[in-house]
């Protein structure tokens, strides 16, 4: 039982301390307890507490959605506000099947996802991911998608192939799909811009969002980006395709946006879609009872405002990289651990039980749950995952830390995170 948080710490109810390295799953991104963001929650519950958005916008909204435009590349300057992330791809999926409509391209009905993604847990949001057990025991209630290979180098790069290659040779997978199915069938290209929960902070290789961006060009295809996990600063700048020079069609947003403090996810969009629509029918047909909600987007503007303040994304490119040293060389000759990759704060260590193979353990050790256990019982919470390689295969710890974690703290988390590597995986 949880009952406090106080910067990077949680205190449970025997009063036992625990480091989160991971803000849950990769959303706590100001620490726990921030006395600004629980002062303007406090503030704006006390004003206005609601509005329905079919009666009114709201101040909190409309500022935090031109901070959030202010901050994105390209001409996503249009914001839909959810209560969580899945919502948030519920909310894009429509939105772009609804931008064919009114432009009468009404034969586009697929979406492309990538295998060894994550989208959301509802029904529809669920059905565009491609993480198998997660999926299976729903799959008579799942709409039909049409996926390909993640752009994972370490699992999937032919040996000796370079970044640039195997980046180009992937994304070359997206366009033989979109061929095969029709480009006139298709509504838009989903993926995650660094891979999250499914394959452990899996970042693209060199130019392979470029080429999905043209790729979509060139047949008409939306391509959305979700940002859920890896966005709102999480590796260094607000939307994490900056740094890949590519803006999406829609991204969505949810987790470090209201770090937490409420719940709250986001789509933007193009002024084009949203033009289109706006000119066309008028209105996306959808919307839900806390859209747009005052006081979570009260605590997003909160959450903005302390990073802009205190430099937080320079810090977050700063201690990522910090992060990531510090792990290389803890673990970097590691026997059992084959890689270290992310961007940002937003890192992760494959364990495998070969180096030389990158042979994964075996399921039923469950190594992943193994070490989050032992972390746990350390006092340090990080955020593993199974089935890394395919759904089935495959370990990793992923550590999400706050963006503004101290190099103390960083020390603090590697060498807690060094024991429990050292009591389930004995050099
Ligand atoms: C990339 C990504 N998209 C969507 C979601 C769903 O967000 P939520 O759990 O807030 O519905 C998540 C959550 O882990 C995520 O990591």
């Amino acid at each position: 039982m949880a009952v406090r948080g106080e910067g990077i710490y949680l205190f449970d109810e025997d009063g036992r301390r625990y480091v989160d390295a991971c803000g849950g799953a990769a959303v706590s991104c100001l620490g726990h307890g921030h006395p600004e963001v629980v002062a303007a929650v406090a503030e704006q519950t006390a004003r206005l507490e609601f509005i329905h958005t079919g009666f009114f916008t709201n101040d909190a909204a409309e500022e935090l959605a031109r901070t959030m435009a202010e901050q994105s590349p390209g001409s996503l300057d249009r914001v839909w506000f959810t209560g969580s992330g899945s919502e948030a791809i519920e909310a894009a999926l429509k939105l772009a099947r609804q931008y064919h409509l009114e432009r009468g391209d009404t034969g586009r009905g697929r979406v492309i996802t990538r295998r060894q993604s994550y989208h959301g847990n509802t029904l529809g949001a669920l059905a565009v991911g491609g993480s198998v057990w997660r999926k299976l025991p729903y799959e008579p209630l799942l709409i039909h998608v049409a996926a390909v290979d993640p752009c994972f180098e370490y699992r999937l790069a032919e040996p000796g192939e370079s970044s640039e290659a195997y980046g180009r040779r992937a994304a070359q997978a997206l366009e033989d799909e979109i061929v095969r199915l029709g480009p006139e069938t298709v509504i838009a290209f989903l993926a995650e811009t660094v891979v999250g929960a499914t394959a452990g902070a899996v970042p693209p290789s060199g130019d392979y969002l470029k080429y999905v961006r043209e790729i979509c060009d060139r047949h008409g295809v939306l391509l959305i980006l979700d940002e859920v996990m890896c966005g709102s600063g999480r590796t260094g700048t607000f939307l994490s395709c900056e740094q890949d020079g590519v803006a999406p069609d829609i991204v969505t947003l949810g987790k470090g946006l209201g770090a937490g403090y409420q719940p709250i996810g986001a789509v933007i969009c193009t002024s084009k879609i949203y033009d289109t629509v706006a000119n066309g029918s008028g209105a996306l047909k959808h919307g839900q009872t806390y859209n747009a909600h005052p006081v979570g987007c009260a605590a997003g503007l909160a959450v903005q405002g302390v990073i802009k303040r205190e430099g937080l994304l320079d810090r977050v490119s700063e201690a990522g990289g910090r992060l990531a040293s510090l792990l290389s060389s803890r673990f970097g000759s590691h026997p059992n651990v084959g890689d270290i990759r992310g961007r940002g704060l937003l890192l992760a260590m494959e364990l495998v039980a070969d180096r030389e193979t990158k042979a994964p353990f075996d399921p039923a050790l469950a190594i992943h749950q193994r070490a989050k256990r032992d972390a746990f019982d350390r006092g340090l919470l990080i955020y593993p995952g199974g089935g890394t390689i395919d759904g089935g295969r495959g370990d990793h710890i992923l550590l999400a830390p706050p963006y503004n974690v101290t190099d103390g703290e960083l020390e603090m988390i590697v060498d807690l995170l060094a024991q429990t590597v050292e009591s389930i995986l004995p050099s």
